[in-house]
């Protein structure tokens, strides 16, 4: 419209050129507005609020974004989303963001999406909005095909909105479920996590804790004291160590929240964003042809003697780096991920420094587990084996060690990635079979000269088949003649040689060279296709 105003005087067309100037100058009202409104949604709470977190020793929600994402990443949507509850003087506590940040993110270049529980902001509990933000992301996480992280801080269901928060949790568990196996999904706890709350991170991939702070219970304390009698704190109660030692709910478990950003983001560096694609690959100057002396040391040492599998592991590993899974539950099973000539594999190994390295209840489901999340994630399976057994007792009959160590044998067969198995020591019975077998499904096994592969030990076989013979003979005669037994039974199949003759073992190899030797296995299977089982709705044993 100015434009069409016709200059009367100078004068006049001097006052009509400084109010347009100052116009320009002077911030509309609208964005007046919206900066005023950003900035309240980003404030987040009273300065008392975030005193109370601090005292706790917790950083506050956007600060763990800060530490998990790349620098200047993160984009955050629905930040102005609050809830529409009235009930219970809840409408004057209404907040933007309703208590959690949701948006998306680079981590270590990659994209990634993350959502943040603010327990400043009504305890971070779940109203029916907060959960809306969570599920929107998860949705777009789906879409996008990358990893949705979650980071829980939470009072859980929001108390004033009744059956819509648990309505919202149950919008969370479907598409926790909905996502499973499509793209990576990782739970960090910082805080509290009670009731139904502690499923989704539950029906996630991967749980990460930080001592002193994160705390997950179906019942808390004051629950289990009315119920039992029981005094019990929260953080014996389930805390870090509880659940990554005895319950094997967490998986990974951290000093402090600084420490926990980082082994997150060192976790995404071995993961495909999605099921549709491969683990990140990297260059390494690690020769392939690298020699393993310690190997040979197994030929040499006496077959009952302990050794922590994590050496073994260390020096196949490209640069020696392991990244362990579980590293405190199951010990006698150790999973986690290395790069063999520069690509991820998923390794699954009996560890003979703990339980002798016998499979149980515990171990069986570490690894089935952990076994399908690779299948899931197009990750290639070593397996290494030095098995004893299964680990005897009424407690492990009882616990139902046939139903759990019958997803172990579910998981390897089902799994149609490249699987390898190299056999160290002991590969006995049926625990033989079920780490990863030829006739199991396996694609390539080898062995080192120091297999012994029997249906039990030398000496368990003895008393089996010579016990008449040996209760006939005189007292002080026993032991020598169940030796000498032994030694026969060893010579004839406790070695890898009669097996590799049947074919169940490919190919009995030079300790030194087993670094070579699968390299070369996985480069050959890169390609890998099969058919997928024809009935592809399973049922694995439960
Ligand atoms: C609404 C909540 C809340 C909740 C905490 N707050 N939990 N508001 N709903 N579930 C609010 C508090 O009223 C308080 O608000 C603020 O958050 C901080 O809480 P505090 O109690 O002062 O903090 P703290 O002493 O650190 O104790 C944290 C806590 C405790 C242990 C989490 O708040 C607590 O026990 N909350 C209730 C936990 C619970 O029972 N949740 C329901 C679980 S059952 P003001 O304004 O007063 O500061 C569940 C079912 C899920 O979640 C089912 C899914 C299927």
């Amino acid at each position: 419209m100015s434009e069409l105003i016709e200059p009367q005087n100078n004068e006049k067309k001097d006052k009509i050129e400084s109010k347009k100037a100052k116009k320009h100058r002077e911030t509309p009202q609208k964005l007046v507005k919206f900066r005023e409104m950003s900035a309240q949604a980003a404030a987040g709470a009273s300065p008392e609020r975030i005193k109370a977190q601090k005292d706790k020793g917790k950083l506050t929600a956007r600060e763990r974004i800060s530490y998990l994402a790349d620098e200047g990443s993160f984009q955050e949507i629905g930040a102005f989303i609050e809830s529409r509850c009235t009930d219970f003087g809840i409408k004057d506590k209404h907040i933007k963001g309703d208590g959690v940040i949701t948006g998306f993110a680079r981590i270590n270049g990659r994209k990634a999406a993350i959502f943040s529980q603010d327990f400043t902001q009504l305890g971070g509990s779940l109203g029916l909005a907060h959960a809306r933000k969570i599920a929107n992301l998860m949705d777009l996480a789906l879409k996008a095909g990358c990893p949705v992280i979650g980071i829980l801080d939470s009072g859980g269901a929001r108390i004033q909105e009744g059956v819509d928060s648990l309505d919202g949790y149950g919008e969370i568990f479907y598409r926790n479920i909905k996502a499973s196996g499509v793209i990576p999904q990782l739970s960090i706890i910082v805080g509290p996590c009670a009731g139904g709350a502690v499923y989704s991170p539950a029906l996630t991939d991967f749980v990460f804790m930080v001592k002193g702070i994160s705390n997950m219970f179906v019942t808390g304390p004051a629950v289990v004291k009315a119920a039992t009698g029981e005094n019990i704190d929260a953080e014996t109660l389930g805390g870090a160590k509880a659940h990554s030692s005895k319950s094997g709910v967490c998986h990974f478990v951290a000093n402090s929240e600084q420490d926990c950003y980082r082994q997150v983001r060192e976790l995404l560096s071995f993961l495909p964003s999605n099921s549709a694609e491969k683990a990140p690959a990297f260059a390494s100057s690690d020769p392939v042809e690298r020699k393993i002396p310690l190997l040979e040391r197994l030929c040499e040492i006496d077959p009952k003697k302990p050794y922590r599998i994590h050496h073994i592991i260390w020096w196949l590993a490209d640069d020696h780096r392991f990244l362990e899974v579980h590293g405190e539950f199951a010990k006698n099973v150790v999973v986690g991920f290395i790069r063999l000539g520069g690509e991820v594999v998923g390794v699954v190994a009996n560890n003979p420094a703990h339980m002798a390295g016998a499979l149980d209840i515990d171990s069986s489901d570490k690894a089935a587990r952990f076994i399908r999340f690779l299948n899931n994630f197009n990750i290639p399976i070593l397996t290494l084996v030095d098995v004893p057994g299964y680990w005897p007792g009424t407690a492990q009959e009882h616990g139902g060690i046939i139903r759990h160590g019958a997803k172990l044998l579910y998981a390897y067969a089902e799994a149609t990635v490249p699987k390898v198995s190299l056999i160290l020591r002991k590969a006995y019975g049926g625990a033989y079979i079920a780490m990863n077998s030829k006739y199991m499904g396996s694609d390539m096994n080898f062995a080192l000269p120091s297999a012994e592969i029997a249906v039990m030990g030398p000496m368990g076989a003895v008393e089996i088949l010579y016990s008449k013979q040996i209760k006939d003979a005189k007292p002080e005669e026993q032991a020598q003649i169940k030796a000498k037994l032994a030694q026969e039974y060893s010579d004839k199949f406790a070695s890898p040689y009669q097996t590799a003759s049947t074919g169940s073992i490919d190919e009995v190899i030079e300790p030194s060279e087993a670094r070579q030797k699968l390299i070369e296995a996985f480069r050959f299977l890169k390609d890998k296709k099969v058919q997928p089982h024809s009935n592809k709705k399973g049922n694995i044993p439960l």
